[in-house]
């Protein structure tokens, strides 16, 4: 996946870019002289009114929070943070156990190192993509306090995956590099998406990233790696992956209201060949991930085998696409009917009843 595109995306980003310039060519002068008030703060320096707020090309105050347009981007916010965790609170001592011992033959192992493998530097990708290039193109607050706590979690995740590695005690050159050197891992980090101009081909990067990457591309794994946890086998793993897929419905969840958003606010950049474009996409990313799935798991493990991951990626892309406003292509059956219920529970579980650690919280931090 490139994160780079057309700098003419927006009319944002040289305003992101006017706010590290300073107001002099001259560095000494530019040292003491304070930064235009405009450059710092949009348009105009005018009250913000809650009309003139848009996901891209706005030209308000971008500095300015309130007043919100965009209620879903606050609230996934505030449940982003209510949703807080970190990796060494999962007790790992049960995973080692078994990874130590003989009971876990090749082909689950090839599992694991595989998934540890893409997982390892997808949320990389996924975290320099919102950091160095979409967050500058999204011209919302709301969205953008989202977004820096969806950074945060995608370091939180590469920290979960590390953990896991360092706990099982892998290869750690072999599965970070894996991205490079397993073809199946390799085309999905690979995966292009820049065919359009401007913010045409900042909507399909969002649909590279939301929908492909975190919405297509993560799912095998997922599956793989809760269906130990299912059969009673490294349930530490397990436990950091259900905390994953927690966070990563909702980050997919906020791309698609950001991308239907986009597609309300600028109906001309939703053509007929954007539309097909994307479709294609999502046609040639399940390739990917059905390939991806085969080579993992080239003999079925644990009750599930990689026949059963062509029909669930498929039925998983169907959802993806009906979500963004396309015409569904594949109408498969979903094989793992329990990936539902990992999901819904996630939403009931006290997830603070496991805590092994308690936050410290205003009021009671202390320096020492
Ligand atoms: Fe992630
Ligand atoms: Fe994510």
């Amino acid at each position: 996946m490139s994160i780079i595109w057309d700098e003419e995306t927006t009319t944002a980003a040289p305003k992101a870019a006017a706010i590290l310039t300073p107001a002099s060519g001259n560095p000494q002068q530019a040292a003491e002289e304070p930064a235009k008030l405009e450059s710092l703060q949009g348009e105009s320096t005018a009250r913000v009114k809650v009309d003139e707020k848009k996901i891209i090309n706005c030209r308000a105050d971008l500095n300015q929070l309130v007043p919100i347009k965009y209620q879903w981007a606050w609230q996934k916010y505030l449940d982003a943070c209510a949703n807080h965790w970190m990796p060494q609170e999962i007790n790992m001592s049960r995973d080692i156990e078994l990874w130590k011992s003989n009971q876990m033959t090749e082909d689950e192992r090839r599992v694991v190192k595989r998934n540890m493998g893409f997982f390892s530097t997808a949320d990389s990708l996924v975290a320099n993509n919102i950091v160095l290039a979409a967050y500058r193109h999204i011209t919302n607050p709301e969205c953008r306090q989202y977004m820096l706590r969806q950074a945060f979690e995608e370091a939180v995740h590469t920290h979960a995956y590390q953990y896991i590695i360092e706990s099982l005690g892998l290869d750690e050159g072999e599965v970070f590099n894996m991205y490079h050197e397993v073809n199946s891992i390799h085309g999905k980090a690979d995966f292009e998406t820049e065919s359009f101009k401007g913010a045409q081909t900042f909507l399909e990067n969002l649909i590279g990233y939301y929908v492909i990457m975190e919405g297509i591309f993560f799912y095998s794994g997922f599956v793989m790696m809760l269906n130990f946890k299912r059969q009673n086998r490294l349930p530490g793993s397990g436990e950091q992956f259900e905390y994953i897929l927690r966070d990563e419905t909702m980050h997919m969840n906020f791309g698609i209201d950001v991308i239907n958003q986009i597609k309300a606010e600028n109906p001309d950049l939703w053509t007929k060949e954007v539309r097909e474009r994307s479709t294609d996409l999502v046609r040639q990313a399940v390739k990917l991930e059905v390939a991806y799935a085969q080579d993992t798991m080239p003999r079925g493990i644990l009750g599930i085998n990689a026949g059963m991951f062509e029909d669930y990626v498929q039925y998983v892309a169907d959802r993806r696409l009906e979500k963004i406003g396309l015409t569904k292509i594949y109408g498969s059956e979903n094989p793992f009917p329990w990936m539902s219920e990992v999901l819904d529970l996630r939403k009931e579980k006290n997830f603070f009843e496991t805590r092994v650690t308690e936050y410290q919280v205003g009021g009671a931090l202390s320096w020492d």
